[in-house]
Protein backbone atom coordinates (compact mmCIF):
# COMPACT_ATOMS: atom_id res chain seq x y z
CA UNK A 1 0.00 0.00 0.00
CA UNK A 2 1.58 3.21 -0.91
CA UNK A 3 1.44 5.58 2.12
CA UNK A 4 1.65 9.22 2.00
CA UNK A 5 4.43 10.65 3.01
CA UNK A 6 4.32 13.45 5.57
CA UNK A 7 7.06 16.13 5.11
CA UNK A 8 6.81 19.36 7.05
CA UNK A 9 8.30 22.45 4.97
CA UNK A 10 10.49 25.01 6.72
CA UNK A 11 8.09 28.33 5.48
CA UNK A 12 10.87 30.60 4.95
CA UNK A 13 12.03 28.91 1.75
CA UNK A 14 8.62 28.29 0.55
CA UNK A 15 7.17 30.21 -2.26
CA UNK A 16 3.46 29.31 -2.83
CA UNK A 17 1.40 30.03 -6.17
CA UNK A 18 -1.27 28.26 -6.86
CA UNK A 19 -1.59 26.58 -10.02
CA UNK A 20 -3.06 28.60 -12.99
CA UNK A 21 -5.72 26.83 -14.50
CA UNK A 22 -4.69 26.50 -18.33
CA UNK A 23 -7.02 27.63 -20.62
CA UNK A 24 -7.97 24.06 -21.37
CA UNK A 25 -10.99 23.10 -23.57
CA UNK A 26 -13.06 20.08 -22.40
CA UNK A 27 -15.01 17.70 -24.24
CA UNK A 28 -13.58 17.36 -27.33
CA UNK A 29 -12.17 14.35 -29.00
CA UNK A 30 -8.65 14.57 -30.52
CA UNK A 31 -8.59 11.90 -32.80
CA UNK A 32 -8.47 11.85 -36.50
CA UNK A 33 -12.01 9.87 -36.98
CA UNK A 34 -13.66 8.65 -39.73
CA UNK A 35 -17.30 9.61 -39.09
CA UNK A 36 -18.65 8.75 -36.17
CA UNK A 37 -20.88 5.47 -36.43
CA UNK A 38 -23.98 6.28 -33.73
CA UNK A 39 -26.15 3.86 -32.86
CA UNK A 40 -23.64 0.87 -33.64
CA UNK A 41 -21.89 -0.80 -30.47
CA UNK A 42 -18.04 -0.16 -31.67
CA UNK A 43 -16.19 2.85 -30.93
CA UNK A 44 -12.36 3.45 -31.85
CA UNK A 45 -9.27 4.67 -30.18
CA UNK A 46 -9.54 8.36 -28.36
CA UNK A 47 -12.81 8.46 -29.69
CA UNK A 48 -13.97 8.72 -25.36
CA UNK A 49 -11.11 9.89 -24.07
CA UNK A 50 -12.04 11.24 -20.99
CA UNK A 51 -14.12 7.52 -20.22
CA UNK A 52 -11.58 5.51 -18.03
CA UNK A 53 -11.54 2.36 -16.15
CA UNK A 54 -11.82 1.50 -12.46
CA UNK A 55 -9.80 -1.33 -10.93
CA UNK A 56 -9.68 -2.97 -7.38
CA UNK A 57 -6.29 -3.83 -6.34
CA UNK A 58 -6.94 -7.45 -5.22
CA UNK A 59 -3.22 -8.18 -4.31
CA UNK A 60 0.20 -6.73 -5.73
CA UNK A 61 -0.20 -8.23 -8.58
CA UNK A 62 -3.79 -8.90 -9.22
CA UNK A 63 -6.73 -5.97 -10.48
CA UNK A 64 -9.88 -6.85 -11.11
CA UNK A 65 -11.33 -4.48 -13.41
CA UNK A 66 -15.06 -3.22 -11.52
CA UNK A 67 -16.41 0.10 -13.24
CA UNK A 68 -16.28 2.98 -15.73
CA UNK A 69 -15.26 6.37 -14.48
CA UNK A 70 -15.17 9.83 -16.01
CA UNK A 71 -11.85 12.23 -16.29
CA UNK A 72 -13.29 15.99 -15.23
CA UNK A 73 -10.16 17.24 -14.55
CA UNK A 74 -6.46 16.75 -14.33
CA UNK A 75 -6.50 14.90 -10.78
CA UNK A 76 -10.29 14.13 -10.87
CA UNK A 77 -12.25 11.19 -11.46
CA UNK A 78 -16.27 10.68 -11.30
CA UNK A 79 -17.62 7.53 -10.65
CA UNK A 80 -20.73 5.90 -8.81
CA UNK A 81 -20.49 5.17 -5.24
CA UNK A 82 -21.46 1.41 -5.59
CA UNK A 83 -18.26 1.34 -7.48
CA UNK A 84 -15.84 1.76 -4.57
CA UNK A 85 -17.87 -0.27 -2.20
CA UNK A 86 -16.88 -3.84 -1.52
CA UNK A 87 -19.06 -5.81 1.08
CA UNK A 88 -20.98 -2.55 2.16
CA UNK A 89 -18.22 -1.12 3.53
CA UNK A 90 -15.94 1.65 1.47
CA UNK A 91 -13.04 0.69 -0.20
CA UNK A 92 -9.74 1.89 0.92
CA UNK A 93 -8.32 4.53 -1.74
CA UNK A 94 -5.11 3.01 -1.82
CA UNK A 95 -6.86 -0.55 -3.41
CA UNK A 96 -8.13 1.70 -6.49
CA UNK A 97 -6.19 2.04 -9.49
CA UNK A 98 -7.56 4.12 -12.55
CA UNK A 99 -6.61 3.48 -16.09
CA UNK A 100 -7.02 6.15 -18.86
CA UNK A 101 -6.16 6.05 -22.24
CA UNK A 102 -7.52 2.32 -22.67
CA UNK A 103 -9.23 1.09 -25.03
CA UNK A 104 -8.88 -2.92 -24.67
CA UNK A 105 -9.53 -3.68 -21.68
CA UNK A 106 -7.28 -7.08 -21.96
CA UNK A 107 -4.12 -4.60 -23.48
CA UNK A 108 -2.73 -2.07 -22.12
CA UNK A 109 -0.25 -0.11 -24.71
CA UNK A 110 1.43 2.89 -25.10
CA UNK A 111 -1.78 5.43 -24.48
CA UNK A 112 -2.76 4.08 -21.23
CA UNK A 113 -2.23 6.22 -18.23
CA UNK A 114 -2.48 3.82 -15.32
CA UNK A 115 -2.97 6.27 -12.20
CA UNK A 116 -3.89 5.25 -8.28
CA UNK A 117 -6.36 6.42 -5.81
CA UNK A 118 -5.48 9.14 -3.31
CA UNK A 119 -8.90 9.77 -2.25
CA UNK A 120 -12.59 8.85 -1.98
CA UNK A 121 -15.13 11.53 -1.49
CA UNK A 122 -18.81 10.65 -1.75
CA UNK A 123 -21.97 12.61 -0.35
CA UNK A 124 -22.99 11.36 3.18
CA UNK A 125 -25.83 10.31 2.18
CA UNK A 126 -24.53 7.56 -0.27
CA UNK A 127 -25.47 3.81 0.13
CA UNK A 128 -24.37 0.87 -2.65
CA UNK A 129 -27.76 -0.63 -0.93
CA UNK A 130 -30.58 2.13 -2.00
CA UNK A 131 -28.26 3.34 -4.76
CA UNK A 132 -28.84 7.05 -2.86
CA UNK A 133 -26.25 9.62 -3.93
CA UNK A 134 -24.62 6.49 -6.16
CA UNK A 135 -22.00 9.10 -6.69
CA UNK A 136 -18.45 9.27 -6.07
CA UNK A 137 -14.97 11.64 -6.48
CA UNK A 138 -11.64 9.95 -7.01
CA UNK A 139 -8.55 12.13 -6.48
CA UNK A 140 -5.65 10.91 -8.25
CA UNK A 141 -2.33 10.52 -6.93
CA UNK A 142 -0.82 12.04 -9.79
CA UNK A 143 -2.23 13.73 -12.58
CA UNK A 144 -3.04 12.87 -15.94
CA UNK A 145 -1.17 14.37 -19.10
CA UNK A 146 -3.57 15.19 -21.22
CA UNK A 147 -2.79 13.79 -24.82
CA UNK A 148 -5.00 12.34 -27.32
CA UNK A 149 -6.60 9.31 -25.53
CA UNK A 150 -6.70 11.33 -22.50
CA UNK A 151 -8.66 14.29 -21.69
CA UNK A 152 -11.43 15.88 -19.93
CA UNK A 153 -15.39 15.90 -20.48
CA UNK A 154 -17.09 18.71 -19.93
CA UNK A 155 -20.11 19.77 -17.46
CA UNK A 156 -22.83 22.41 -17.39
CA UNK A 157 -22.48 24.58 -14.78
CA UNK A 158 -26.06 26.20 -14.99
CA UNK A 159 -28.67 23.67 -13.73
CA UNK A 160 -30.86 22.49 -16.80
CA UNK A 161 -33.69 20.51 -15.66
CA UNK A 162 -33.99 17.04 -16.93
CA UNK A 163 -37.14 17.18 -18.01
CA UNK A 164 -36.10 19.06 -21.12
CA UNK A 165 -34.03 16.27 -22.13
CA UNK A 166 -36.91 13.73 -21.90
CA UNK A 167 -36.41 11.98 -25.60
CA UNK A 168 -33.29 13.22 -26.52
CA UNK A 169 -30.45 10.61 -27.29
CA UNK A 170 -27.03 10.27 -25.19
CA UNK A 171 -24.57 8.04 -25.66
CA UNK A 172 -23.31 5.40 -23.11
CA UNK A 173 -19.83 3.88 -23.16
CA UNK A 174 -18.30 0.96 -21.54
CA UNK A 175 -16.74 -2.10 -21.36
CA UNK A 176 -19.68 -4.36 -20.15
CA UNK A 177 -22.76 -4.09 -17.94
CA UNK A 178 -21.97 -5.13 -14.60
CA UNK A 179 -19.12 -6.50 -12.08
CA UNK A 180 -20.97 -9.95 -12.48
CA UNK A 181 -20.77 -9.84 -16.42
CA UNK A 182 -18.48 -10.68 -19.21
CA UNK A 183 -17.26 -7.48 -20.12
CA UNK A 184 -16.23 -7.12 -23.50
CA UNK A 185 -12.69 -6.77 -24.27
CA UNK A 186 -13.20 -2.97 -26.63
CA UNK A 187 -15.07 -0.03 -25.60
CA UNK A 188 -18.45 -0.08 -26.73
CA UNK A 189 -20.93 2.67 -27.08
CA UNK A 190 -24.88 2.97 -27.47
CA UNK A 191 -26.83 6.12 -28.04
CA UNK A 192 -30.01 5.89 -25.49
CA UNK A 193 -32.92 8.14 -25.19
CA UNK A 194 -33.79 9.92 -21.90
CA UNK A 195 -37.54 8.92 -20.66
CA UNK A 196 -39.35 10.58 -17.81
CA UNK A 197 -39.55 9.56 -14.30
CA UNK A 198 -43.30 8.92 -15.08
CA UNK A 199 -42.58 6.15 -17.93
CA UNK A 200 -39.76 4.92 -16.05
CA UNK A 201 -42.25 4.23 -13.16
CA UNK A 202 -44.27 2.71 -15.43
CA UNK A 203 -42.11 0.23 -16.70
CA UNK A 204 -41.22 -1.54 -13.71
CA UNK A 205 -43.20 -0.08 -10.57
CA UNK A 206 -41.53 -2.57 -7.96
CA UNK A 207 -37.79 -1.47 -8.33
CA UNK A 208 -38.11 2.10 -9.96
CA UNK A 209 -40.34 3.22 -6.99
CA UNK A 210 -37.95 1.93 -4.56
CA UNK A 211 -34.57 3.71 -6.13
CA UNK A 212 -35.95 6.76 -7.85
CA UNK A 213 -35.44 10.19 -6.41
CA UNK A 214 -34.94 13.80 -7.76
CA UNK A 215 -31.16 12.94 -8.42
CA UNK A 216 -31.91 10.05 -10.90
CA UNK A 217 -33.15 9.78 -13.59
CA UNK A 218 -33.93 7.06 -16.75
CA UNK A 219 -32.46 6.68 -19.87
CA UNK A 220 -33.09 3.37 -22.35
CA UNK A 221 -34.70 2.10 -25.81
CA UNK A 222 -36.07 -1.13 -24.25
CA UNK A 223 -35.26 -2.97 -27.10
CA UNK A 224 -32.39 -4.49 -26.07
CA UNK A 225 -29.74 -2.50 -27.39
CA UNK A 226 -28.14 -0.15 -25.09
CA UNK A 227 -28.59 -0.49 -21.56
CA UNK A 228 -26.22 -3.87 -21.56
CA UNK A 229 -23.34 -1.61 -23.50
CA UNK A 230 -23.53 0.57 -20.54
CA UNK A 231 -20.95 0.35 -17.91
CA UNK A 232 -21.72 0.86 -13.97
CA UNK A 233 -19.78 4.17 -13.09
CA UNK A 234 -19.51 5.16 -16.61
CA UNK A 235 -20.73 8.26 -18.08
CA UNK A 236 -23.77 8.99 -20.46
CA UNK A 237 -22.83 11.62 -22.35
CA UNK A 238 -24.15 15.06 -24.25
CA UNK A 239 -22.95 16.87 -27.31
CA UNK A 240 -23.80 20.29 -27.19
CA UNK A 241 -22.15 23.11 -29.27
CA UNK A 242 -19.09 20.69 -30.33
CA UNK A 243 -18.74 19.88 -26.85
CA UNK A 244 -18.93 16.65 -24.76
CA UNK A 245 -20.54 17.08 -21.95
CA UNK A 246 -21.65 14.31 -19.22
CA UNK A 247 -24.67 14.48 -17.48
CA UNK A 248 -25.42 11.44 -15.91
CA UNK A 249 -23.62 7.82 -14.17
CA UNK A 250 -24.55 4.94 -14.95
CA UNK A 251 -26.59 3.57 -11.36
CA UNK A 252 -28.44 0.60 -11.13
CA UNK A 253 -31.21 -1.49 -13.49
CA UNK A 254 -33.81 -4.34 -13.58
CA UNK A 255 -31.87 -7.27 -13.12
CA UNK A 256 -32.47 -10.12 -16.12
CA UNK A 257 -34.93 -12.58 -14.21
CA UNK A 258 -33.12 -15.43 -16.72
CA UNK A 259 -29.77 -14.44 -16.09
CA UNK A 260 -28.91 -13.93 -12.38
CA UNK A 261 -27.02 -10.45 -12.24
CA UNK A 262 -27.48 -9.12 -15.94
CA UNK A 263 -28.80 -6.50 -16.00
CA UNK A 264 -32.58 -6.60 -18.20
CA UNK A 265 -31.83 -5.21 -21.55
CA UNK A 266 -35.15 -4.52 -22.23
CA UNK A 267 -35.60 -2.23 -18.61
CA UNK A 268 -34.38 1.43 -18.35
CA UNK A 269 -31.53 1.50 -16.58
CA UNK A 270 -30.91 4.61 -13.80
CA UNK A 271 -28.40 7.26 -13.91
CA UNK A 272 -27.04 9.41 -11.11
CA UNK A 273 -28.25 12.50 -12.23
CA UNK A 274 -24.50 15.04 -11.99
CA UNK A 275 -26.38 18.13 -13.17
CA UNK A 276 -28.16 17.33 -8.73
CA UNK A 277 -24.46 17.25 -7.62
CA UNK A 278 -23.07 21.04 -8.71
CA UNK A 279 -23.00 22.02 -5.55
CA UNK A 280 -21.30 19.59 -3.84
CA UNK A 281 -18.37 18.97 -6.21
CA UNK A 282 -18.03 22.63 -5.60
CA UNK A 283 -18.10 22.16 -1.89
CA UNK A 284 -15.26 19.49 -2.31
CA UNK A 285 -13.29 21.77 -4.36
CA UNK A 286 -13.56 19.91 -7.14
CA UNK A 287 -13.18 21.99 -10.80
CA UNK A 288 -14.63 21.39 -14.12
CA UNK A 289 -14.88 23.13 -16.82
CA UNK A 290 -18.22 24.45 -18.83
CA UNK A 291 -17.65 26.15 -22.34
CA UNK A 292 -21.00 27.33 -23.14
CA UNK A 293 -21.23 29.23 -19.80
CA UNK A 294 -22.73 32.91 -20.63
CA UNK A 295 -19.83 35.59 -20.21
CA UNK A 296 -21.05 37.45 -16.91
CA UNK A 297 -22.73 34.04 -15.02
CA UNK A 298 -19.19 32.73 -14.05
CA UNK A 299 -19.72 31.47 -10.69
CA UNK A 300 -17.72 32.67 -8.26
CA UNK A 301 -15.25 29.66 -7.40
CA UNK A 302 -15.56 28.64 -3.93
CA UNK A 303 -12.23 28.08 -2.50
CA UNK A 304 -10.93 24.45 -2.48
CA UNK A 305 -10.52 22.91 1.28
CA UNK A 306 -7.20 23.00 0.60
CA UNK A 307 -6.54 19.53 0.79
CA UNK A 308 -7.30 18.99 -2.90
CA UNK A 309 -5.76 21.80 -3.71
CA UNK A 310 -2.86 21.71 -6.05
CA UNK A 311 -0.39 24.17 -5.49
CA UNK A 312 3.32 24.28 -7.33
CA UNK A 313 5.90 25.25 -4.81
CA UNK A 314 9.24 27.05 -5.55
CA UNK A 315 11.38 24.81 -3.28
CA UNK A 316 15.23 23.70 -3.32
CA UNK A 317 16.77 21.44 -5.56
CA UNK A 318 17.11 19.02 -2.60
CA UNK A 319 13.73 19.22 -1.72
CA UNK A 320 12.59 18.96 -5.13
CA UNK A 321 14.43 15.38 -5.49
CA UNK A 322 13.19 14.18 -2.45
CA UNK A 323 9.69 15.11 -3.60
CA UNK A 324 9.90 13.60 -6.97
CA UNK A 325 10.72 10.41 -5.41
CA UNK A 326 7.87 10.22 -3.93
CA UNK A 327 5.99 10.52 -7.41
CA UNK A 328 3.90 14.24 -6.27
CA UNK A 329 1.92 11.83 -3.91
CA UNK A 330 3.21 14.16 -0.71
CA UNK A 331 1.33 15.87 1.69
CA UNK A 332 2.64 18.95 2.90
CA UNK A 333 2.02 20.87 5.96
CA UNK A 334 2.97 24.07 5.28
CA UNK A 335 2.96 27.33 7.71
CA UNK A 336 1.03 30.09 6.39
CA UNK A 337 1.68 33.54 6.11
CA UNK A 338 5.16 33.14 7.16
CA UNK A 339 4.96 33.26 10.83
CA UNK A 340 6.61 29.85 12.88
CA UNK A 341 3.24 28.69 14.28
CA UNK A 342 1.90 26.01 16.40
CA UNK A 343 -0.48 23.79 14.13
CA UNK A 344 -2.95 24.39 17.11
CA UNK A 345 -1.62 26.54 20.09
CA UNK A 346 -0.50 24.93 23.05
CA UNK A 347 -0.69 21.38 22.42
CA UNK A 348 1.75 18.90 21.24
CA UNK A 349 2.25 17.51 18.18
CA UNK A 350 2.02 13.39 17.16
CA UNK A 351 3.01 13.00 13.65
CA UNK A 352 4.61 9.50 13.50
CA UNK A 353 1.40 7.52 14.67
CA UNK A 354 1.82 4.07 14.50
CA UNK A 355 -0.28 1.30 12.65
CA UNK A 356 -3.06 -0.08 13.64
CA UNK A 357 -1.14 -3.41 15.17
CA UNK A 358 1.92 -2.09 15.65
CA UNK A 359 3.08 -1.29 19.18
CA UNK A 360 1.63 1.68 20.22
CA UNK A 361 2.84 4.69 22.41
CA UNK A 362 0.88 5.63 25.34
CA UNK A 363 1.50 8.62 27.34
CA UNK A 364 0.98 8.82 30.85
CA UNK A 365 -2.07 11.50 31.45
CA UNK A 366 -0.70 12.93 34.63
CA UNK A 367 2.32 13.74 32.93
CA UNK A 368 0.78 16.17 30.83
CA UNK A 369 0.69 19.70 31.65
CA UNK A 370 -3.20 20.42 31.16
CA UNK A 371 -5.34 17.90 32.89
CA UNK A 372 -8.37 19.15 34.05
CA UNK A 373 -10.31 17.50 36.91
CA UNK A 374 -14.23 17.84 38.42
CA UNK A 375 -15.43 16.26 41.52
CA UNK A 376 -16.52 13.30 39.42
CA UNK A 377 -14.36 13.56 36.22
CA UNK A 378 -10.96 14.06 34.52
CA UNK A 379 -10.64 15.35 31.13
CA UNK A 380 -8.40 16.33 28.63
CA UNK A 381 -8.19 18.29 25.47
CA UNK A 382 -6.77 16.35 22.24
CA UNK A 383 -7.18 16.93 18.41
CA UNK A 384 -6.78 15.42 14.98
CA UNK A 385 -6.23 16.14 11.80
CA UNK A 386 -6.88 13.80 8.55
CA UNK A 387 -9.08 11.92 6.09
CA UNK A 388 -10.90 9.09 8.59
CA UNK A 389 -10.64 6.61 11.38
CA UNK A 390 -8.68 9.17 13.81
CA UNK A 391 -8.15 5.88 16.47
CA UNK A 392 -7.37 6.75 20.19
CA UNK A 393 -7.33 4.16 23.32
CA UNK A 394 -7.15 4.94 26.99
CA UNK A 395 -6.69 2.47 29.64
CA UNK A 396 -5.16 2.34 32.74
CA UNK A 397 -1.58 0.74 31.71
CA UNK A 398 1.49 1.59 29.64
CA UNK A 399 1.64 -2.08 28.16
CA UNK A 400 -1.79 -2.71 27.87
CA UNK A 401 -1.45 -6.03 26.46
CA UNK A 402 -4.45 -9.07 27.57
CA UNK A 403 -6.32 -6.68 29.15
CA UNK A 404 -8.87 -4.00 27.79
CA UNK A 405 -8.80 -0.45 26.57
CA UNK A 406 -11.43 1.66 25.14
CA UNK A 407 -10.95 2.69 21.77
CA UNK A 408 -12.78 5.76 19.70
CA UNK A 409 -12.54 5.42 16.14
CA UNK A 410 -13.52 8.58 15.06
CA UNK A 411 -15.07 9.02 11.18
CA UNK A 412 -14.80 5.55 9.97
CA UNK A 413 -16.38 4.28 7.13
CA UNK A 414 -15.52 7.15 4.75
CA UNK A 415 -15.87 10.00 7.56
CA UNK A 416 -19.58 8.89 7.86
CA UNK A 417 -19.58 6.86 11.70
CA UNK A 418 -17.84 6.65 14.86
CA UNK A 419 -17.31 3.52 16.82
CA UNK A 420 -16.15 2.79 20.46
CA UNK A 421 -15.29 -0.64 21.52
CA UNK A 422 -13.86 -2.36 23.78
CA UNK A 423 -10.21 -3.26 22.76
CA UNK A 424 -8.14 -6.34 24.34
CA UNK A 425 -5.68 -6.99 22.95
CA UNK A 426 -2.94 -10.45 23.15
CA UNK A 427 -0.10 -9.76 20.25
CA UNK A 428 0.34 -7.14 16.94
CA UNK A 429 -1.55 -9.38 15.17
CA UNK A 430 -4.40 -10.25 17.97
CA UNK A 431 -6.92 -8.58 19.09
CA UNK A 432 -10.75 -8.71 20.21
CA UNK A 433 -12.91 -5.74 19.57
CA UNK A 434 -16.20 -5.93 21.69
CA UNK A 435 -18.32 -2.87 19.74
CA UNK A 436 -19.88 -0.95 22.24
CA UNK A 437 -21.31 2.41 20.54
CA UNK A 438 -21.58 2.97 16.75
CA UNK A 439 -22.70 6.50 16.10
CA UNK A 440 -23.32 8.55 12.77
CA UNK A 441 -20.79 11.21 12.94
CA UNK A 442 -21.19 12.37 8.68
CA UNK A 443 -17.67 14.33 8.36
CA UNK A 444 -16.54 14.94 11.86
CA UNK A 445 -12.89 14.64 10.75
CA UNK A 446 -11.13 17.06 8.34
CA UNK A 447 -8.09 16.98 5.73
CA UNK A 448 -7.00 20.39 6.71
CA UNK A 449 -8.45 21.84 10.15
CA UNK A 450 -7.46 19.84 13.11
CA UNK A 451 -10.68 18.75 14.45
CA UNK A 452 -10.37 19.75 19.11
CA UNK A 453 -12.12 18.08 21.29
CA UNK A 454 -12.43 17.38 24.74
CA UNK A 455 -12.12 14.43 26.19
CA UNK A 456 -14.23 13.52 29.54
CA UNK A 457 -13.93 10.24 31.71
CA UNK A 458 -16.68 10.44 34.10
CA UNK A 459 -15.83 7.89 37.76
CA UNK A 460 -19.64 6.35 36.88
CA UNK A 461 -17.90 5.28 34.12
CA UNK A 462 -19.56 8.09 31.18
CA UNK A 463 -16.92 9.41 28.56
CA UNK A 464 -17.93 12.45 26.72
CA UNK A 465 -16.64 13.80 23.99
CA UNK A 466 -17.15 17.62 23.08
CA UNK A 467 -15.98 19.85 20.54
CA UNK A 468 -14.23 22.77 20.88
CA UNK A 469 -16.94 25.62 20.89
CA UNK A 470 -19.98 23.32 21.00
CA UNK A 471 -21.57 22.38 24.05
CA UNK A 472 -23.28 19.15 23.64
CA UNK A 473 -21.25 16.03 23.15
CA UNK A 474 -20.99 14.51 20.12
CA UNK A 475 -20.15 11.24 21.03
CA UNK A 476 -20.98 9.80 24.81
CA UNK A 477 -20.40 6.04 25.67
CA UNK A 478 -20.49 3.82 28.95
CA UNK A 479 -18.89 0.42 29.28
CA UNK A 480 -20.93 -1.10 31.45
CA UNK A 481 -18.63 -4.29 32.13
CA UNK A 482 -15.57 -2.44 33.48
CA UNK A 483 -14.31 1.00 34.41
CA UNK A 484 -12.91 3.50 32.31
CA UNK A 485 -9.20 4.99 33.31
CA UNK A 486 -7.79 7.75 31.29
CA UNK A 487 -4.16 7.07 33.31
CA UNK A 488 -2.79 6.35 30.04
CA UNK A 489 -3.42 7.07 26.29
CA UNK A 490 -2.53 6.00 22.84
CA UNK A 491 -3.13 7.38 19.07
CA UNK A 492 -3.44 5.29 16.35
CA UNK A 493 -4.41 4.55 12.74
CA UNK A 494 -5.89 2.42 9.88
CA UNK A 495 -4.79 2.91 6.77
CA UNK A 496 -5.05 6.85 6.16
CA UNK A 497 -2.18 9.26 7.75
CA UNK A 498 -3.29 11.28 10.63
CA UNK A 499 -1.66 13.54 13.19
CA UNK A 500 -2.75 14.17 16.86
CA UNK A 501 -2.35 17.00 19.14
CA UNK A 502 -2.33 16.13 22.83
CA UNK A 503 -1.40 17.58 26.13
CA UNK A 504 -3.56 20.68 24.86
CA UNK A 505 -4.63 23.88 26.93
CA UNK A 506 -8.05 23.28 28.43
CA UNK A 507 -9.19 26.68 27.54
CA UNK A 508 -10.67 26.91 23.46
CA UNK A 509 -11.65 30.53 23.13
CA UNK A 510 -7.96 32.04 22.29
CA UNK A 511 -7.33 32.68 19.06
CA UNK A 512 -4.47 31.28 16.62
CA UNK A 513 -5.71 28.25 16.39
CA UNK A 514 -5.19 26.50 12.69
CA UNK A 515 -2.41 28.32 11.22
CA UNK A 516 -2.00 25.70 8.91
CA UNK A 517 -2.44 23.96 6.00
CA UNK A 518 -2.57 20.44 4.45
CA UNK A 519 -1.90 20.23 0.72
CA UNK A 520 -1.71 18.20 -2.01
CA UNK A 521 0.93 19.29 -3.95
CA UNK A 522 1.69 18.26 -7.75
CA UNK A 523 4.89 18.49 -9.06
CA UNK A 524 6.12 20.53 -12.12
C1 LIG B 1 -33.11 0.07 -30.50
O1 LIG B 1 -33.49 1.43 -30.57
C2 LIG B 1 -32.45 2.33 -30.91
C3 LIG B 1 -33.04 3.71 -30.93
O2 LIG B 1 -33.92 3.89 -29.88
C4 LIG B 1 -31.87 1.99 -32.27
O3 LIG B 1 -30.79 2.85 -32.56
C5 LIG B 1 -31.40 0.56 -32.26
O4 LIG B 1 -30.97 0.18 -33.56
C6 LIG B 1 -32.53 -0.36 -31.81
N1 LIG B 1 -32.03 -1.73 -31.71
C7 LIG B 1 -32.70 -2.77 -32.13
C8 LIG B 1 -32.06 -4.10 -31.89
O5 LIG B 1 -33.78 -2.66 -32.66
C1 LIG C 1 -4.69 -5.60 11.93
O1 LIG C 1 -4.69 -7.00 12.13
C2 LIG C 1 -5.92 -7.61 11.78
C3 LIG C 1 -5.83 -9.08 12.22
O2 LIG C 1 -4.54 -9.58 12.13
C4 LIG C 1 -6.16 -7.43 10.28
O3 LIG C 1 -7.37 -8.01 9.91
C5 LIG C 1 -6.20 -5.95 9.98
O4 LIG C 1 -6.36 -5.74 8.60
C6 LIG C 1 -4.95 -5.26 10.47
N1 LIG C 1 -5.11 -3.84 10.29
C7 LIG C 1 -4.24 -3.07 9.67
C8 LIG C 1 -4.57 -1.65 9.51
O5 LIG C 1 -3.18 -3.50 9.24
Amino acid sequence: MAGLVLLSLLLTSVLLTPQQISAQQCGQVQVLKQGLIFGGTASTPGMWPWHVAVFHRESIRRTSYKCGGTIINRDTVLTAYHCVVENQRPIAAGRLVVRAGLFDLDVGGPTVQENRVFDVISPPGASARTFDDDIAILKMQTQFTYDDYVQPVCIRSERQDIGQLVGTYGTVVGWGWTEQSTTSAELRQANIPVVSAEDCLASDRNLFSQVLTTKVYCAGSRNGTSSCNGDSGGGMFFRMGGYWFLRGLTSFSAVDAKQSGICDSHGYVGYTDVAKYLDWLREQGVRYEDPLQRPGTVSKPVPSDGSTALLRLAVDPKTKKFLQQHGGNVLLRVQLNGRRVETVRGCLQYDTVPGYNETLEYFATDNFRYVGRTHNSKYIRVGMVGPTDGIIRFGKSRFPYGESVSEICLSGWANQNSEVNRHTRTSNSEYVNTPLKIQLTPNVLSKTRPMMFRLEVFDNGNVLLTKDGEKRPFLEFNDNRQRLDLDYIAFTKWNHELFYYYDCPLDTDANGVDDTVLLKCSLA
